[in-house]
């Protein structure tokens, strides 16, 4: 479903994707791990039309799709839960739903709009329940299922999550692995950047590692999930919030 291939990205003189290539394919799950600073935000933001100075080629739907603008690959299917959330405090919950699926009201789509409103509403009971409260009076649970329905309601075919558990308390980032997996049921395909390599490991299929911009290995998941020791050694460091 999306492939990239020979990717590098620059930010000014930096070098930032060394020669990146990795694919996802239909329903799966495809976790993207690698200590800070190695490029995973950059990559998805790359796919979301968000990086400009790049070459190499990414294929969405067998379709290039580099450099095509944010408006037209969300469009296309692709959509976006940013690292730090990134929701519009101001607004009410209902309405930062509806930012999701903007661009889908043009297109006469009112009755699925509000198909997924109601499913997210399911996911989530709990912004059914704060729909007219400001955002920004959610906790950074709530306001992380808020940035991930907000995704879901551009009726996405390929979600990208960038550390959806960052800052959240440990049964918190459960309640979210629980929603992933979820969605997983529901037929979603995701590509998954997280610090925390066994939990993405277990509802993941398939796993690539980054260090400095490059992939370094690629591997199934449950491959990884039994030798912690390879993670850590990519990853280099054995601490605590990477393995537990
Ligand atoms: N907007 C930017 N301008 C310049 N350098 C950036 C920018 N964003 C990220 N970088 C640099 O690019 C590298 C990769 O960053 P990033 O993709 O955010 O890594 P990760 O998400 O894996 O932590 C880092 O060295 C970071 O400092
Ligand atoms: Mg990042």
């Amino acid at each position: 479903m999306l492939r990239l291939k020979s990717i590098n990205a620059y930010y000014d003189q930096a070098h930032v994707l060394k020669n990146v290539s990795l694919h996802v394919s239909p329903k799966e799950i495809v976790a993207l791990l690698g200590a800070n600073g190695a490029g995973k935000s950059t990559l998805l933001n790359l796919v979301s039309g968000l990086v400009k100075k790049m070459d190499g080629e990414v294929l969405f739907e067998k379709e290039k799709i580099a450099r095509l603008g944010p408006h037209k690959i969300v469009r296309r299917g692709i959509s976006q839960v940013p690292e730090g959330r990134q929701i519009f405090n101001p607004l009410t919950v209902l309405d930062n739903l509806k930012l999701g699926s903007y661009h889908r009201f043009s297109r006469g789509e009112k009755k699925t709009i509000a198909r997924d409103l109601d499913n997210i509403f399911s996911l989530f009971p709990i912004l059914h329940e704060r729909r007219h409260m400001p955002a920004g009076n959610l906790s950074g649970g709530e306001a992380q299922m808020l940035s991930i329905g907000r995704a879901l309601m551009s009726s996405p075919k390929l979600l990208l999550m960038d550390e959806p558990s960052m800052g959240l308390a440990p049964k918190i980032v459960n309640e979210i692995m629980k929603v992933i997996n979820k969605l997983r049921d529901w037929g979603a395909t995701i590509l998954l950047v997280e610090q925390n390599a066994a939990k993405a490991l277990k509802i993941a299929d398939r796993a690539y590692v980054m260090e400095t911009g490059k992939v370094v290995l690629q591997e199934d998941a449950s491959t990884l999930l039994g030798n912690p020791e390879i993670v850590r050694a990519y990853l280099g460091k054995s601490k605590k919030e990477i393995w537990e």
